[in-house]
């Protein structure tokens, strides 16, 4: 995988933007992965502020969100679907039948996931997965346990998830249990993936993922079969990789390093 270390989180959210402005470049009409969470909350003020100043058309783009909770609302202020409208799709020009997120209120998920994963097919594949990482190594909400070769499911969330989204709800009760969520074999079919990654909390999760063996005990370490993925972090969440030297010696000579 490719590792590239900034100094900030700002400067994270910007050379991840700069990834989606090289793929929707080359591909304006591309199809785009998703997440939520604070982790991507820069790359999307960012992106908003490519479309604002320099014009980044998001005109033909087709996106799909990895997970929602099972139960919310799409009114639900901690739905994922309302996290999405406020901090991203409201602000750009992407046609609203062309941003997919799960449904967390459908009466009929098996149909709806198989649903959700022939949209997917029928889009032609998603050109470039965003993700962010939980504290014990998920990705999307594919909690450790989590078959490598997963498709989008229901899946009860762990303990650590719900005390770590805990601080979004009044209390820890309010969290939901389940959630609604692309597989990790799902994910890995994306053409190519950026995961990100800021702060201490993250950096066991990182080292493992990027270092540890391949285990479902941290999803994101699947990651490590793909062709063409690549991790962008804050130095605190570098903090526990032990060939940080390495990442940072080749990032110096890549000429293109976003
Ligand atoms: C949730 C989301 C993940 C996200 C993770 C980390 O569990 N389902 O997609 O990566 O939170 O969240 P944060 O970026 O807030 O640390």
């Amino acid at each position: 995988m490719e590792v590239i270390v900034k100094e900030t989180y700002e400067q994270v959210s910007q050379a991840a933007a700069r990834v989606v402005a090289r793929v929707l470049n080359a591909k304006p009409n591309a199809v785009l992965g998703l997440a939520t969470g604070s982790t991507p909350l820069g790359l999307y003020q960012e992106l908003i502020r490519m479309h604002k100043d320099e014009g980044l058309d998001f005109s033909q783009v087709t996106t799909f969100n990895l997970d929602e909770y099972v139960g919310l609302p799409k009114s639900h202020p901690q739905s994922y679907h309302y996290f999405m409208r406020e901090n991203l799709l409201k602000h750009i020009n992407i046609p609203k039948q062309n941003a997919y997120i799960p449904s967390g209120t459908t009466d009929n998920y098996e149909a709806f996931c198989a649903w959700y994963e022939q949209r997917i097919r029928d889009c032609g594949g998603i050109d470039l997965q965003v993700l962010g990482i939980g504290g014990d190594g998920h990705i999307a909400f594919n909690e450790p346990s989590s078959s490598l070769g997963s498709r989008t499911r229901i899946k009860t969330l762990a303990r650590q998830t719900i005390e770590d989204n805990a601080r979004f709800f009044n209390s820890p009760d309010e969290v939901p249990i389940y959630a609604i969520t692309m597989g990790v074999g799902t994910i890995l079919e994306a053409r190519e993936i950026v995961l990100l990654a800021n702060g201490e909390k993250k950096a066991q999760a990182v080292a493992n993922a990027l270092e540890g063996p391949i285990t479902t005990m941290n999803t994101a370490s699947a990651l490590q079969l793909h062709r063409k993925a690549m991790c962008i972090l804050d130095r605190p969440a570098a903090g526990k990789l032990k060939m940080l030297d390495y990442y940072e010696w080749i990032q110096a000579k890549m000429p293109n390093a976003p």
